[in-house]
């Protein structure tokens, strides 16, 4: 069709432009892969733990399990005997709690996967955040209506950013169901599994103040600090990286 010459240079450029896509491709895939943006990250679980179960339909609050995100910078995964607290009865020979079981019975951690992942030259506080009114469900999502955790949102520099900027745009105000912001301590408290259940599960820390609007109360127990209203969040580098 055309001269032979014209021919073979058609034929190198597109294998040339054919590599290019090849390792492009391969960058992208490898490369460019990067766990801290990774929306959708969905490990499989050790024990098939169910959000929706928990705190959907039994409407445990996520305080009750995640303690101390309130006072402190991480949000560890609870450990096993906030578990037996109810399944000592309830499901107490389910197979699928057989690993908690042994996990109990031996001393030994389950081995939770992690879902959320920030490099360590980032500074990130989750008490901060908590105690300025702003649920777990901005950044993570409706996380009791989820079988299986997955990351909600990239956990890139622009996500912290963009709140930063426009807090109202982003923030979700606390709801009861995360059971945050302490001001007084819940009175004493039955941790048995018929109890627990019976109150529709107090969080160890009460009230919930409701919207992050409402009047906040004064400071009641020693060691939390007073909640407060969201403030703009800070820009400058250093206080994210330092
Ligand atoms: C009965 C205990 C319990 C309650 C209540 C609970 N969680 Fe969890 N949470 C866990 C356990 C166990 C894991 C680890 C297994 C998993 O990822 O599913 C976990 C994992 C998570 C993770 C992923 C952590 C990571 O590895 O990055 C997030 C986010 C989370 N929970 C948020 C919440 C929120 C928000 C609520 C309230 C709506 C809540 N949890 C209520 C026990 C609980
Ligand atoms: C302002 C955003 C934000 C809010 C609000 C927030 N988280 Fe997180 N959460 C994060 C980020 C970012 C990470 C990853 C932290 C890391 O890797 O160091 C994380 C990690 C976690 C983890 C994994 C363990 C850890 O601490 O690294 C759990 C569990 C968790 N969050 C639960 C909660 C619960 C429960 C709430 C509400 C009571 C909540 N988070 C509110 C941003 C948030
Ligand atoms: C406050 C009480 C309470 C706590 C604490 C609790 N659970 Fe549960 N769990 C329940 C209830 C209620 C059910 C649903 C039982 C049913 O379906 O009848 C359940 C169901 C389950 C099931 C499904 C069992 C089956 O056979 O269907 C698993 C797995 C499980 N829980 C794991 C855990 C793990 C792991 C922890 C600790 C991180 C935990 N639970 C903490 C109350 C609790
Ligand atoms: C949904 C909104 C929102 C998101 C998302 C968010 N922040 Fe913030 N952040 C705030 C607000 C509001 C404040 C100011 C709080 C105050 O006034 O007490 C703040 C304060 C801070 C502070 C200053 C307080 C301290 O702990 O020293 C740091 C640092 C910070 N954020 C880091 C981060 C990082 C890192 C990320 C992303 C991984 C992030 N934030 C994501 C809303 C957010
Ligand atoms: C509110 C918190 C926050 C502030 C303020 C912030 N950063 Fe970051 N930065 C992050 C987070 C989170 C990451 C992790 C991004 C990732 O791994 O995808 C990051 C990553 C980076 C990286 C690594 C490259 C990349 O994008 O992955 C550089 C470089 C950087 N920041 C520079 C800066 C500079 C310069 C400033 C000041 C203008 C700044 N940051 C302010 C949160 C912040």
């Amino acid at each position: 069709m055309f001269s032979q010459e014209i021919d073979s240079k058609i034929k190198k450029i597109s294998l040339i432009v054919l590599t290019c896509v090849g390792v492009a491709f391969v960058i992208g895939f490898f490369g460019f892969h990067n766990r801290v943006t990774d929306v959708g990250y969905r490990p499989t679980q050790p024990v098939p733990f169910s959000h929706k179960i928990h705190s959907g339909v039994n409407g445990i609050k996520c305080m009750y399990c995640h303690t101390s995100v309130e006072t402190s910078a991480h949000s560890p995964v609870p450990s096993t005997s906030t578990c037996m607290n109810c399944h000592i009865a309830v499901k107490a020979d389910s197979p699928q709690l057989k690993l908690v079981r042994e996990s109990n019975e031996n001393n030994t951690p389950v081995a939770w996967k992690r879902v959320h992942y920030l490099p360590d030259y980032v500074h990130f506080d989750h008490s901060r955040h908590i105690r300025s009114q702003i649920d777990c469900a901005s950044c993570h999502g409706k996380v009791e209506t989820m079988g299986v955790v997955s990351q909600f949102k990239p956990m890139n520099m622009g996500f912290c950013l963009d709140c930063h900027r426009n807090p109202v745009a982003n923030i979700i105000p606390a709801r009861p169901i995360s059971g945050i912001f302490t001001g007084i301590k819940a009175t004493a408290y039955d941790s048995t599994a018929q109890a627990i259940l019976a109150n529709n599960i107090e969080p160890t820390t009460n009230p919930q103040f409701g919207s992050f609007m409402s009047d906040i109360p004064k400071q009641e127990v020693e060691g939390i600090p007073t909640p407060k209203h969201p403030g703009i969040g800070p820009e400058n580098c250093s206080t994210c990286h330092h």
